[in-house]
C-alpha cells in the first residue's frame, strides 16, 4: 500500500551527496531505477532528475519488517529513504557521479508502487518511438531526455538574462489573433460570441512585434509559442517556439551584432562551445551557387560547380535543353568515389528524382583515365576533359550533374551533397558552423499562384539600391533579410522592416494586393504606421531548433517535453479528437460528413 510523506522531508537530490557526507543522516526520494536482492542485503538503484543513488537494506537497520517490505519493491517504485552515506563496501562505480558511496537505509516508505512500465526506462533507448510517445511520461523519466529538458530550461534562463542586460522588455502577444494571408496554413479557433467567426492561433508574434515597435518599446523580447499546420519534419513541428526579438532605429549590422553576442554567450554557457565572432556572412546567390541551399551545412566540401558554360555547344541533348530553356547545368565531385557500383549509383539517380530531377548524369573517372559514363558517349574526349576539369575531377572520382531549371538544379544537387556526406561520414558532429544567409531575393515566383509572393513576409525592407528595379525585374531585388544557419539548419531568421508606406504600398502592388484587400487584412498595422512609426528590424530563432543541435539530437521532438507526430497527432493524449454534439451546436458549427 502507498504510503505518506508525512514527517520524512527531501534533504538532498541523489546526486546532491558525495563522499563528503560519508557519516551524515540523509533523506532522498524518487523511483526505483534497479532492484537486487541477495537475501540478507537489497540493493536499489534510487533515480531522480539528478542521477542515481544506491540504497542498501538489511535487517539490522530497517528492522524485520521493514526488510519484509524492502523485499516488495520493484521498478519504477516511489521511495523515500533516510539513512547514512556511507563508503560503498563493494566496488566503486566509476560510471556513476555518487559511485564511491551508498545510502544506508533506516527508514524508508514506499510512497507508490508502479505496474511493470511497458519499457525500460534507460538511456538510448531501444524502444520503438510510438511506444515511447504513448507514454510520455515514462519517456521522459529516461535520462537523455532528461537531460535534455534541463539544458532546454537553462538555455531560455540564458537567453533571458542576456536580453534583459541587453535592454530587452519581455512582452507578451495573444494567442488569439486574426488570420492573416502569406506564410503557412493558419490553425483556427472559432468563436462562440461571433458566429462564424475564427480566431487564428500566431505563426509568430510577427505583427504585434511590430506593433510594440510603433508603441516606443524599442527593444522586445518574448518567448513565443508558434503554430503552423504544415507538413512535419524532423525540424519542424504543428507548434513549436521562438525566442522572437524586435528592436528600434536600428539597421541589419544592429540585429546581427547584438544575436551574434547572444549566441556566443548562450553556446559558451550551456555548452561550454566557444563561437568566434564575427560570424561569417554569405550572400543569398552564393550559397545557392556554391551549396545548392540557403542553409548550407559549411562542415564539408563537395560545393557545386556551374559547368553551363563548359557543356552549351556538347552533343548530349539534356544539358544542352536545359540550357535552352534558361536552365544550368551543375556538377558535384564526390571524391574517390568512382568505383560506386551501378546499382549505388542507380539509388542515386533515384534519389534525384525523388528531388524533382527528370535524372542524373554521372561519370566515374577510371584509375586509368577512362569514363564509365550515362553520357560519355554523346561527347568529345576534349568536352569530357573540359568537364572532368571543371570539377577538378582526377581518377577515382564521382562525378554527377543535374540538368533543368535553376530552382531543381540546386534543389538537387544539395540534397545529394548532404546523403553523399552522411553515407561517407564526411561531416565532423562535433563542428559548429555558423552562418548568415544575407541578400535574399524580396521576392519569389510562384508557379501555382502565378504572381510573385514574399520570400520571407511582405514587410520586408528592399536594399535601397535594388528598388527601382521592382516595375521592370522585380525578381531581382535584394531584401534586407538575414538567416541564421547552424550546421546546415535555419536556427533564424528576420529582416529590416519597411516602415516607410509609399514602398509598403508598392510592395503590396506588386504581392497583387488591392488597397482594399491589403486594408482588409493588415489595415491595422498600416492605420499605425499612419501614427508615427521608427525605423526598425527583428530576428527570431526556433529555440527548439537551438537546443537540438547542442544535444546532438537528430529530431526536435527529443527536445519537446510533449511533441506531435507526423499526422500532427498527440499519441498521449490522442489530440486531436471529436467533440460533443452539444459543444459543436453552441459553435453553430456542423461536420461534413
Ligand atoms: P521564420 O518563419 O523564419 O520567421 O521562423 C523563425 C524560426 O522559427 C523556426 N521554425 C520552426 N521550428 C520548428 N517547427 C516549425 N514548424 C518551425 N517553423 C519555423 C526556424 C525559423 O528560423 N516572424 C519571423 C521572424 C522575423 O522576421 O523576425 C518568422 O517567424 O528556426
Ligand atoms: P536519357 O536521355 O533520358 O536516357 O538520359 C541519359 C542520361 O542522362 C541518364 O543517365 C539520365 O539519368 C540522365 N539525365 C536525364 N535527365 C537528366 C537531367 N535533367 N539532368 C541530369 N541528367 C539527366
Amino acid at each position: 500500500m502507498a504510503e505518506s510523506m508525512q514527517g520524512m522531508k527531501r534533504s538532498h537530490r541523489c546526486t546532491e551527496v558525495s563522499a563528503q557526507n560519508i557519516g551524515e543522516t540523509v533523506t532522498v526520494m524518487g523511483w526505483v531505477q534497479k532492484r537486487r536482492n541477495l537475501g540478507a542485503l537489497i540493493f536499489v538503484d534510487l533515480r531522480d532528475r539528478s542521477g542515481l543513488l544506491q540504497i542498501v537494506f538489511d535487517e539490522t537497520s530497517v528492522g524485520s519488517d521493514g526488510f519484509l517490505k524492502a523485499g516488495t519493491i520493484r521498478n519504477e517504485f516511489v521511495l523515500a529513504v533516510t539513512g547514512k552515506i556511507q563508503k560503498r563496501e563493494a566496488a566503486v562505480n566509476e560510471s556513476l557521479k555518487t559511485g564511491e558511496i551508498e545510502l544506508f537505509a533506516k527508514e524508508f516508505r514506499i510512497l507508490s508502487e508502479s505496474d511493470t512500465p511497458p519499457f525500460p526506462i534507460e538511456k538510448d533507448s531501444q524502444t520503438k518511438d510510438e511506444l515511447r510517445l504513448k507514454y510520455r511520461y515514462l519517456d521522459l523519466r529516461r535520462p537523455d531526455l532528461q537531460r535534455n529538458m534541463m539544458l532546454r530550461s537553462k538555455v531560455v534562463y540564458l537567453m533571458r538574462e542576456f536580453m534583459a542586460k541587453e535592454g530587452f522588455l519581455e512582452i507578451e502577444t495573444p494567442i488569439l489573433c486574426k488570420s492573416t494571408p502569406e506564410g503557412a496554413r493558419d490553425y483556427l479557433v472559432p468563436s462562440r460570441v461571433h458566429t462564424g467567426s475564427f480566431y487564428a492561433l500566431p505563426q509568430s508574434p510577427q505583427l504585434y512585434k511590430q506593433l510594440l515597435m510603433c508603441s516606443g518599446y524599442d527593444r522586445y523580447f518574448q518567448i513565443a509559442k508558434c503554430f503552423r499546420d504544415e507538413d512535419l519534419r524532423a525540424d519542424r513541428q504543428p507548434e513549436f517556439t521562438q525566442a522572437d526579438m524586435e528592436l528600434s532605429f536600428v539597421d541589419m549590422d544592429d540585429v546581427m551584432d547584438v544575436n551574434e553576442r547572444l549566441l556566443q554567450y548562450v553556446f559558451e554557457e550551456a555548452v561550454g562551445v566557444e563561437i568566434k565572432l564575427p560570424l561569417p556572412r554569405m550572400p543569398w546567390q552564393e550559397a545557392m551557387d556554391r551549396f545548392g541551399s540557403d542553409k548550407p551545412d559549411t562542415r564539408f566540401g563537395m560545393e557545386l560547380h556551374d559547368v553551363s558554360d563548359v557543356v552549351k555547344n556538347c552533343g548530349f541533348g539534356v544539358f544542352t535543353g536545359a540550357l535552352e530553356q534558361g536552365g544550368s547545368v551543375r556538377g558535384i565531385n564526390v571524391k574517390g568515389q568512382g568505383a560506386m557500383p551501378r546499382k549505388k549509383i542507380d539509388k542515386l539517380v533515384e534519389f534525384a528524382k525523388g528531388c524533382g530531377a527528370k535524372g542524373l548524369a554521372y561519370l566515374c573517372v577510371n584509375e586509368d583515365g577512362s569514363f564509365k559514363s550515362s553520357f560519355a558517349k554523346f561527347m568529345t574526349e576534349d568536352e569530357l576533359s573540359a568537364l572532368v576539369k571543371a570539377l577538378d575531377g582526377q581518377a577515382g572520382d564521382l562525378l554527377l550533374f543535374a540538368a533543368d531549371k535553376n530552382k531543381i538544379v540546386w534543389n538537387v544537387l544539395g540534397a545529394l551533397r548532404l546523403e553523399m556526406a552522411k553515407e561517407l561520414h564526411l561531416i565532423d558532429s562535433s563542428q559548429y558552423h555558423f552562418l548568415w544567409i544575407t541578400d535574399f531575393p524580396l521576392l519569389e515566383w510562384s508557379e501555382e499562384e502565378n504572381r510573385f509572393m514574399a520570400m520571407h513576409h511582405p514587410f520586408t525592407m528592399p536594399v535601397e539600391e535594388d528598388w527601382e528595379q521592382i516595375d521592370t525585374n522585380p525578381g531581382a531585388v535584394r531584401a534586407k533579410a538575414y538567416d541564421i544557419v547552424l550546421n546546415g539548419t535555419e536556427l533564424g531568421g528576420g529582416s529590416v522592416r519597411i516602415h516607410q508606406n509609399e514602398i509598403q504600398e508598392k510592395m503590396f502592388e506588386v504581392l497583387g494586393f488591392t488597397k482594399e484587400s491589403a486594408y482588409e487584412q493588415f489595415g491595422f498595422l498600416l492605420d499605425a504606421f499612419r501614427f508615427g512609426v521608427p525605423p526598425h528590424a527583428g530576428l527570431a530563432y526556433g529555440l527548439d531548433r537551438m537546443v537540438m543541435h547542442m544535444v546532438h539530437a537528430d529530431s526536435i521532438r527529443d527536445v519537446i517535453a510533449f511533441p506531435k507526430v507526423k499526422d500532427a497527432s498527440c499519441l498521449m493524449t490522442e489530440a486531436p479528437g471529436t467533440v460533443d454534439k452539444a459543444q459543436l451546436a453552441e459553435l453553430k458549427l456542423k461536420i461534413e460528413e
